[in-house]
């Protein structure tokens, strides 16, 4: 799309954002506290605080002559507080390695605490008309839907591939003035068009040749971060059965499954031979088809094994323990059974011993 930074700089002029607090300012100062207090956080909660910072703060000498307990008060409320103590401290470094002004290259800027390639680009480009891209996450997913890129864009490879995708669509001829209407239009588009849950592709200028919605995958683009894998556990289940008859436990309180009645469960093989004995069996174990249930934290690989009882030890009362039943296989319905035990316990039934 060889006309994509023309396109955006038409857009932004007709249908953008042209009267926020900061813009229509080539002050570095202004646009550097206000991209860092744009970070994470949206244009109607930083208005108020960017009105309160510049009236106390005219100017980066000001700011780095203030105590940091003034800066940090009366940024309290903003949020990730490393960017008030960076903030600050990037002040100080202005007023005594700069001279008290803002560096104009990307390099130097990015050099600075708290200042990142993109913010840096963003200041160089809107205060000194450099032509450097921004990429943060509103950007990356215009870039991502619009040109059809696949990974998390929080991936390192991915993310490089975008720095120099957003680096090929810069304008290549641009005033001044085109780089910041360029820079505010990659801003706009992320922020009003083309949002995370429903993007209004109906009024952008891109609708034709976005491979997301010319493909209807604007909710699969950007690709979702990668599901952590979810750890396993491992149980062994006892099957203890006296005819049709079989003996539930019922679990503790809290925790999976808490009050629910389940089968008796040990932590390994040998474990659960002598839980069977303890219950009266020979505790002679014979394995039953392993089965794995999801939880959503975690999977549980759950080992059933089958043993007879020896001698008939009785009811409740006889194992001297409440939390422990007989229980027949056609009454299973008058007790809370854990989906996946259920499903284990219905497939014995009818079977023969
Ligand atoms: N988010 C980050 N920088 C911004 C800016 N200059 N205007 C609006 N939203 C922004």
């Amino acid at each position: 799309m060889a006309d994509f930074s023309a396109r955006l700089i038409a857009w932004q002029r007709q249908h953008g954002r042209h009267d926020l607090p900061w813009q229509n300012t080539r002050d570095p100062y202004r646009i550097w506290l206000s991209e860092i207090m744009l970070q994470q956080t949206q244009v109607s909660t930083v208005i108020p605080y960017y009105a309160r910072f510049v009236a106390r703060f005219p100017d980066v000498a000001a700011l780095a002559a203030a105590p940091v307990d003034d800066v940090m008060a009366l940024w309290a409320g903003l949020g990730y507080y490393t960017r008030a103590r960076n903030l600050h401290r990037c002040a100080q470094v202005v007023v005594e390695q700069h001279g008290g002004a803002f560096p104009a290259s990307v390099d130097e800027l990015a050099a600075l605490p708290g200042i990142g390639r993109s913010t840096a680009a963003a200041i160089a480009s809107f205060a000194f008309g450099a032509r450097a891209t921004i990429l943060d996450g509103n950007v990356k997913r215009v870039l991502a839907r619009v040109f059809g890129v696949e990974g998390f864009p929080g991936e390192k490879k991915v993310e490089n591939a975008m720095w120099t995708l957003a680096e090929s669509l810069l304008p290549s001829h641009a005033t001044d003035h085109d780089v910041s209407s360029y820079t505010q239009g990659l801003m706009d588009l992320g922020a009003t068009l083309c949002v995370r849950g429903k993007p209004d592709c109906l009024r952008c200028p891109f609708a034709v040749d976005c491979v997301a919605n010319v493909t209807g995958r604007q909710r699969e683009l950007p690709t979702a971060r990668p599901k952590k894998a979810v750890p396993t556990r491992r149980t062994w289940m006892l099957v203890l059965r006296d005819g049709n008859a079989v003996m539930l436990e019922k679990r503790p309180p809290s925790g999976i499954w808490g009050g629910l009645w389940s089968l008796p469960e040990a932590t390994d093989e040998a474990a659960l031979a002598e839980r069977a004995r303890a219950f009266g069996s020979d505790g002679v174990v014979s394995p039953l088809a392993s089965l794995t249930h999801v939880f959503t934290h975690f999977k549980l690989d759950i080992e059933p094994r089958l043993a007879q009882l020896d001698r008939r030890v009785g009811g409740l009362a006889a194992l001297g323990d409440a939390d422990t039943a007989w229980v027949a296989l056609s009454d299973l319905n008058s007790f809370g059974v854990p989906a996946p035990v259920r499903k284990l316990l219905d497939g014995l039934q009818g079977s023969l011993i």
